[in-house]
């Protein structure tokens, strides 16, 4: 394989109205976001997009529409090939909310008419409010994952959420988790989850594989007769969930086909089960050489499905996918100004950037994960291959990451140069903490929202302050 792409790679200049790929494009030397130029923001040269004002570097930039993007285009895949195929399910967008809790994620997830999946006891506050500002309406499934055993504050918690929504679905990790739901005399939908992570294609490896998620094969058959025997439980979700990001549709196919077969012998076994949920793993482009057939992925599950399930002698079940880094990774973006280049005959110059690599982008250091990397000024001049380094004092506050052999070529002019990490809209900011104080007492950036009267109207912003110095340190305890 080839290394991953994750910026500019030449010496000369980016062509003029070049795209990077489907949303950052260049125009005038300077990079944009579709239309809008992210340089504008800190220098307010050129007309105004409706900000009305500059802002300070660092910059985290929210793109809302590119949300609203995503799922519909992974509704119409699934659209077209459930016509073509004549596949008898219908098919349920669900949003993976750990990828990103943000309020305005889920105002954009939910008005775009998702379903909602959660996995921890706070989470359930978050459906409250949504339910109550009326975005998470009564036709809405919540899949509740994540542990929830018995005297667990989230295990109430989802009784109290049923009975303000009907359509809740929890599913069961573990066999301690039935008897509350069984004793609350509720009569609840729930779903049972599958030991499945990684790549298993045996029942054998399947039982022997090492994760702390889901049921094995002998606890998934007797929850499905506890579920059976209990008066007020219905089993309608089967979970088997194999990873995350897999770039391989094949791969991805004949990682859930032992899961297929397993629905199957289910649904022989419980006919009220009726929907197949394979969780997260569906990939979205973090860097700028990724490929995915959608439409081959989706065709193969359904074609799939329909062949296990004629052999069963079982109706194909509703399809259920729960889409995390798919739904957030591109909305996000993370502004930083060059503020110095150091020559210090290291292998290549070192240009110093005014903000944390390591606190903002967690996977990057810890997984050695790749973001897009490109410079929102000076596109049309010379470029060189550089290092760029966070401003904290940490020896791995660097990117590329260390293990990685993607080259980053950045302008050689470093005059009021700015910088972008693109596609990091997912896990990034929830891993790295929200608000808080951060390594080496950064404080947190400006935050601004950005929307679209219409598919291509004019932007609307929305700015959330950033910390002070006063923040950061009330939070360490200082009372200065
Ligand atoms: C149960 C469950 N569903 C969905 C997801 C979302 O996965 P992804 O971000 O790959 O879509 C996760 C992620 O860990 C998960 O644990």
């Amino acid at each position: 394989m080839t290394h991953p792409i994750i910026g500019w790679e030449k010496e000369t200049p980016v062509p003029e109205n070049y795209y990077f790929n489907a949303y950052l494009n260049a125009r005038n030397g300077r990079l944009h976001f579709e239309d809008l130029d992210l340089a504008q923001l800190f220098l307010g040269d050129g007309p105004d997009q409706g900000l009305g004002r500059t802002l300070p570097s660092p910059l985290e930039i929210i793109y809302l529409p590119v949300i609203r993007h995503r799922i519909d285009q992974m509704r119409h895949i699934f659209a077209d090939v459930i016509a073509e195929v004549g596949y008898d399910g219908r098919f349920h967008y669900t949003y993976a909310s750990k990828a990103n809790a943000a309020e305005e994620v889920i105002r954009t997830t939910l008005g775009a008419g998702t379903h909602h999946e959660m996995s921890s006891t706070v989470d359930i506050d978050i459906a409250q409010h949504m339910i109550r500002r009326g975005l998470l309406t009564p036709d809405r499934m919540i899949i509740c994952n994540g542990f929830k055993p018995a005297g667990s504050d989230y295990a109430a918690n989802i009784l109290r959420l049923k009975r303000d929504h009907d359509q809740l679905i929890p599913v069961i990790e573990d066999l301690s988790e039935i008897s509350p739901l069984l004793e609350s005399g509720l009569s609840f939908d729930v779903g049972l989850r599958q030991k499945s992570y990684g790549h298993n294609t045996t029942e054998a490896e399947i039982e022997a594989a090492n994760s702390r998620f889901g049921l094995n094969l002998e606890a998934l058959w007797k929850a499905a007769d506890y579920i059976a025997a209990a008066p007020n439980l219905n089993l309608v979700l089967y979970h088997y969930m194999v990873g995350s990001q897999i770039t391989n549709g094949d791969e991805f196919l004949s990682y859930l086909k032992p899961g297929i077969e397993l629905y199957a012998r289910l649904r022989q076994h419980t006919p009220t089960l009726r929907i197949f949920d394979f969780g997260g793993g569906m990939p979205v482009p973090m860097t700028l050489n990724f490929e995915f057939d959608y439409y081959g992925f989706v065709r193969q599950l359904l074609t799939t499905m329909q062949d296990v399930c004629g052999r069963y002698n079982v109706p194909v079940p509703d399809i259920m996918g729960e889409f995390g880094r798919y739904t957030t990774s591109e909305h996000g973006a993370h502004l930083f100004k060059i503020i110095t280049a150091k020559e210090n005959q290291s292998k290549y110059p070192w240009y110093i950037m005014d903000g944390s690599i390591m606190s903002s982008f967690p996977d990057s250091w810890a997984l050695s994960e790749h973001f897009i990397v490109l410079p929102l000024t000076n596109l049309d001049k010379p470029f060189q291959r550089v290092q760029l380094g966070g401003i904290t004092c940490d020896s791995d506050d660097v990117y590329p990451p260390k293990p990685s052999h993607s080259p980053l070529y950045l302008p050689v002019d470093t005059d009021n140069l700015y910088i972008g990490f693109f596609s990091i809209g997912a896990y990034q900011e929830m891993l790295g903490g929200v608000r808080g104080s951060k390594h080496c007492v950064l404080p947190e950036a400006n935050e601004l929202i950005v929307d679209r009267e219409g598919e291509n109207g004019r932007y609307k912003f929305q700015l959330l302050a950033g910390q002070s110095a006063g923040d950061v340190l009330r939070n360490l305890g200082y009372h200065i």
